[in-house]
């Protein structure tokens, strides 16, 4: 038998911790119903006061100001970390494990940086820490990988995981607009992060990555360490070319392996019309995972917002109060253990071999095609299209030119030397293709 009531406190009364207390309060029978817990919410914590939410009521004496009636309240069974930053939140997950509490948070920079320090602490005392809000939301992602992939060998991760990025993206191919109003409307809808600067340049979908790939193949990545590049070069053109090819541009998240390496990137990429990554629209998110046995899998939802990130906290509650009253608790993810082993190191992105759209704006006159062709085959690169748009101004045309696959050096130093050209007057874009055999 385990505990009758299983006592909750959040640290944090936003936007998720308003969903969750919705959750907690209003479908408590529901989730008896479903579970057979009984979850309390005892304290919520926010840094002023007053406070209301429509929609929600808490008990009486539930709010406070003073964090530490929840990290030391030996009443306390979950503390649930919903403030974000680092270092505070790291401080205060470590009090409340050290006194013995089971942790669930939805900070993705926390977990991307220091998910191994708190774990160990986390294992070393017995209690459980939960993070499946930290990456794409209400998409039960983390669990799967750690549970419905344990008998498989992962090859592969596709991920939409900003929503701000696709929904950027969506506007722009959808909708025509540019690029800093479809960031402002993304931004009072709600989906960026405080500093959108994290969405746009890819921060938030590295982060995110590193937590998947800390899962699925074993080993921690530093962020420093994942090739990033956010969406913020992205143009109209740039979209409208893609899509007259049959492409769509989408910022994705990927880690493959190649052999013993494995590969851990984020930036824009163009991906086939028909696939079903390129019609998952506006901020929704989604992630292909694909594993050795099962072969490609698609998981799809709300990657932000109240209610989508709410589910993925309060179902992080209900698997440690399952595991306080008696379930196993989930296992320590193997390159978070005190002596990670992994049969993976990561990849160079130079090493890594793929298609490229690259457009040019050049002077339209003879022989420069030939010098473009000259660089690419000089590398090794072989062009699989080329498109030239009638000029817009006097002696300034814009060109297409979609490769075979290539090795990323080859095309670095071939950007390098094309740059250098006197008849380019834009330096080259560049956006990399991937095709699934799925
Ligand atoms: N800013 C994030 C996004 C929110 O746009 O996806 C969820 O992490």
């Amino acid at each position: 038998m385990g505990k009758p009531e299983i006592n909750v406190g959040l640290l944090g009364w936003g936007t998720v911790g308003t969903g969750v207390s919705k959750i907690l309060i209003n479908q408590k029978h529901q989730i008896y119903q479903n579970t057979g817990l009984n979850l309390n919410l005892l304290k919520v914590a926010k840094r002023t006061l007053p406070a209301q939410r429509t929609g929600v009521d808490l008990a009486n004496n539930c709010l406070t100001t003073d964090v530490n009636t929840i990290v030391d309240n030996p009443d306390i069974d979950i503390v649930v970390e919903l403030i974000g930053g680092i270092a505070n939140s790291r401080e205060l997950i470590s009090r409340a494990i050290r006194n013995g509490k089971s942790i669930v948070t939805a900070n993705k920079a926390l977990i991307a940086e220091c998910g191994a320090d708190l774990y160990q602490l986390a294992q070393k005392q017995g209690v459980s820490l939960n993070f499946e809000a930290s990456t794409a939301g209400g998409i039960p992602i983390i669990k799967t990988l750690r549970e419905s992939f344990a008998g498989n060998k992962v090859e592969s991760i596709y991920g939409i995981v900003n929503g701000t990025c696709n929904y950027i993206l969506t506007e722009m191919q959808k909708n025509g607009r540019n690029f800093s109003e479809a960031l402002k409307m993304a931004q009072e809808r709600g989906y960026a992060e405080a500093d959108p600067t994290l969405d746009i340049d890819g921060t938030d979908a590295a982060q995110k990555l590193t937590i998947l790939v800390a899962l699925a193949h074993h080993i921690k990545v530093p962020l420093n360490q994942v090739h990033t590049e956010g969406i913020t070069k992205i143009t109209q053109n740039d979209i409208q070319y893609a899509q007259e090819l049959g492409y769509t541009v989408k910022l994705l998240a990927i880690t493959k392996s190649r052999g013993t390496k494995i590969d851990v990137r984020v930036h824009p990429t163009l991906i086939p019309n028909d696939s079903m990554l390129a019609n998952v629209s506006d901020a929704f998110n989604a992630v292909c995972v694909v594993g050795n046995a099962v072969g490609p899998t698609l998981f799809y939802g709300q990657g932000a917002g109240e209610m989508p990130t709410a589910s993925a906290v309060v179902a992080d509650i209900i698997d440690a109060a399952r595991s306080i009253n008696g379930n196993s608790h989930v296992p320590i993810p193997p390159a978070w253990a005190s002596k990670p082993h992994s049969d993976f190191s990561i990849g160079l992105i130079d090493d890594i071999e793929t298609r490229y759209y690259l457009k040019l704006v050049v002077q339209d006159c003879p022989g420069v095609l030939a010098q473009i062709g000259t660089i690419l085959g000089n590398q090794d690169i072989s062009i699989s299209s080329v498109i030239q748009k009638e000029p817009h101004c006097k002696n300034s045309v814009s060109l297409i030119i979609l490769t075979h696959k290539a090795c990323e050096a080859n095309m670095c130093q071939a950007r390098i030397e094309i740059d250098n050209l006197e008849v380019v007057q834009e330096k080259l874009t560049l956006i990399r293709i991937e095709e699934f055999d799925f």
